[in-house]
């Protein structure tokens, strides 16, 4: 454990799994309640709106910041991935100090394996992200049920921005009887409109303040969806984004929240969300829009 001191604040940080699960165990009462923020640093405003609703609703609340290898298929995306401890560290200290910090190393958390273990999360890793990345999922599984065995928690907070992420956690969570409520948290966006994430940091000024034009776009997909098939929706925005010259479209799928499973026919008791993913160079960007 660091007993990490800013101006005179000391934070708990741990950086091995038998420290931390020591600790846990020591502070716990039987009624004690743990909330968990797993993150891959880089922190930014969305992150400190988890930690925020994990503080609010438990009595100790543990935020994992860890860059997993597992979860990249592109060698690329993990290299040039922000990291940037010293300043996490800094912006959860000036939040609330008593957050105790969990930054393990790869052999900590992996040993000599540096592998996924295969999950069946009932066809949800083989919509939208889980084709342009294979094996992205069974690497978030993994991790995120190793965090979950180390850090025991209560609750634990995931943001809507990935929210097919959020639909695997907690169908691994149902799947393997797992004792943590999953929550999910509202898309926190930047002035503009981009939903944040720790890529934007690799984006310059000017792609940052242009790629307000993904949030756009899928605004006026929602206001389009109740007068217009799938199908022109999905050419409007093949469109948009072949006048682009800044934006690459991956993919865009509108698609049943529950399943993921593309949009067929809309069915008035579902609920429906678009979906889109898109390259700035070569930073990937995510981000999603409830439909009704
Ligand atoms: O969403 C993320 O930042 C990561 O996928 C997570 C959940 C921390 C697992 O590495």
């Amino acid at each position: 454990m660091f007993a990490y001191n800013l101006n005179k604040i000391t934070m708990h940080i741990f950086n091995g799994k038998a420290n931390l699960i020591a600790h846990l165990l020591a502070i716990k009462t039987s009624n004690s309640t743990i909330g968990f923020v797993p993150t891959m640093g880089a922190l930014h405003q969305g992150h400190l709106s988890l930690m925020q609703q994990s503080t609010t609703q438990n009595d100790f609340t543990v935020v994992s910041i860890f860059v997993n290898p597992t979860q990249f298929n592109n060698p690329d995306d993990l290299l040039k991935y922000p990291r940037t401890l010293d300043q996490d560290v800094a912006k959860i200290s000036a939040f609330d100090s008593s957050i105790i910090i969990f930054a393990p190393s790869v052999d900590d958390i992996y040993e000599e394996n540096v592998s996924s273990d295969p999950f069946d999360f009932d066809g949800l890793e083989h919509q939208m992200e889980g084709k342009f990345r294979p094996g992205h999922y069974d690497g978030v599984g993994t991790i995120v049920k190793k965090l979950f065995e180390i850090v025991s928690p209560t609750k634990a907070y995931f943001g809507e921005k990935d929210f097919q992420q959020l639909q695997i956690v907690k169908k691994m969570v149902e799947k393997h009887h797992l004792a943590v409520e999953v929550i999910g948290c509202e898309i926190f966006r930047e002035a503009n409109g981009l939903a944040m994430s720790s890529r934007n940091e690799r984006l310059t000024a000017d792609q940052r303040a242009e790629a307000s034009f993904i949030y756009k776009i899928l605004l006026e997909v929602k206001d389009k969806f109740p007068t217009h098939t799938t199908e022109q929706l999905n050419k409007y925005v093949a469109s948009a984004f072949i006048q682009s010259h800044t934006f690459e479209l991956e993919y865009f799928q509108i698609a049943e929240e529950e399943s993921l499973l593309p949009l067929e026919e809309k069915i008035d008791t579902k609920t429906y969300r678009a979906f889109i993913a898109v390259f700035v160079n070569n930073i990937r960007l995510i981000d999603t829009i409830s439909l009704n």
